[in-house]
C-alpha cells in the first residue's frame, strides 16, 4: 500500500517550486489533495498534472480567515476528512536594512507567514481531530533558526512559526495530531532568486555563490529534497515525532 493511501492533504501555496514538489510526490504516495493557492493560473497547471480524481484546487489568500476555512472545508466536502497540512505558502518580503523597511512591507510578510499559517493551524486542528487526528507541516526556514541580515521580517515571521508549532503540538497531543516544522536552506526556486536580486540588484549570480559558500554541502538545495522531508513528517512512519524542527539544509545549521 502507498505510504499515503486514504490520506487527505491540504498543501499551501502549492503552486510554488517545494508546493509543487510536496503535491507531486504526495499525489504519487496515493493521497487525495487539496491545492491551495492565490495564483490560479499555477495552481490550474499543477492540478492538469496530477490529475482530477487525485485532487481538488481553491483559490484563496491564506492571510484572508474566510478564505482559510473555505479551502479547510473543501477538504470535507470532497474527501470527508482531513488528514495532513502542510502549511507551506509563504512570502520573502524585501531585502532591505531593519532601520529601513517598511513598514507596510513587515505588515504583509507577517500578515501571510504568521498570521497565515496560523489560521491555517485554526481551522485544520477540529476538522482533524474529527477524523481521528493528523499531521501537521510548517514550512519554516533557516531564518527560522539564525538571522540574516536584511531579511529581518521574514526572519521573525520564520522564527514565529517555532512558538506557533510548539504551542499547537501541545494542544495537539491529546487529539492525536503532530505538529512539526521543516527548516530549508536556500533552495532552488523562484523565491531565492527575488532574495538574490534583493541582496545584490543586478549580481544575482554572485549572491547566489555566497549563499553557497554558507552552505557546507555547497549548493542550495532542491524541492524534491524538501518534500521528501515533508512527506516522512506528514506519514504514520513518523508517528511519535511531534514538537520538532527538522533541518534540510546541507549542514548550513550546523556552523
Ligand atoms: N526557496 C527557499 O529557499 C526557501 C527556503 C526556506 C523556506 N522556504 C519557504 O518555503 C515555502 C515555499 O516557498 P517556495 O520556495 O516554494 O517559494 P515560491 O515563491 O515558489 O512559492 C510560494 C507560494 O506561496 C504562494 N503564496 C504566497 N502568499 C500567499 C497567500 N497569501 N495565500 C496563498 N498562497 C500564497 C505563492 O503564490 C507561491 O505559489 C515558503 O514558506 C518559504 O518561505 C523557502
Amino acid at each position: 500500500m502507498a505510504q499515503l493511501s486514504n490520506k487527505v492533504a491540504i498543501i499551501t501555496g502549492a503552486a510554488g517550486g517545494i508546493g509543487q514538489a510536496i503535491a507531486t510526490l504526495f499525489a504519487r504516495k496515493g493521497a487525495k489533495l487539496i491545492l491551495v493557492d492565490r495564483d490560479e493560473k499555477g495552481l490550474a497547471e499543477l492540478a492538469a498534472k496530477i490529475g482530477p480524481h487525485e485532487c481538488s484546487s481553491c483559490v484563496a489568500d491564506m492571510s484572508n480567515p474566510e478564505d482559510v476555512e473555505r479551502a479547510t472545508k473543501l477538504a470535507v466536502a470532497q474527501y470527508g476528512r482531513l488528514d495532513i497540512l502542510m502549511s507551506n505558502a509563504g512570502i520573502e518580503g524585501q531585502v532591505t536594512p531593519l532601520t529601513e523597511y517598511p513598514i507596510e512591507a513587515f505588515d504583509r510578510v507577517m500578515s501571510v507567514n504568521v498570521r497565515g499559517v496560523w489560521l491555517s493551524l485554526r481551522a485544520a486542528m477540529p476538522v482533524m481531530q474529527r477524523s481521528g487526528g493528523g499531521s501537521i507541516v510548517i514550512t519554516s526556514s533557516i531564518a527560522g533558526l539564525r538571522g540574516f541580515a536584511g531579511l529581518s521580517a521574514y526572519a521573525t515571521s520564520k522564527h514565529a512559526v517555532v512558538g506557533l508549532m510548539r504551542c499547537a503540538a501541545i494542544e495537539g497531543a491529546a487529539h492525536g495530531i503532530r505538529v512539526n516544522t521543516i527548516h530549508p536552506s536556500p533552495i532552488e526556486t523562484r523565491m531565492m532568486r527575488a532574495i538574490e536580486e534583493g541582496a545584490a540588484p543586478g549580481a544575482a549570480s554572485a549572491a547566489k555563490a555566497d549563499f553557497c559558500t554558507q552552505i557546507p554541502a555547497g549548493r542550495y538545495g532542491t524541492p524534491e529534497e524538501v518534500a521528501a522531508v515533508g512527506l516522512f513528517l506528514a506519514s504514520d512512519e513518523s508517528v511519535f515525532c511531534s514538537g520538532g524542527l527538522y533541518s534540510v539544509d546541507g549542514a548550513m545549521s550546523a556552523g
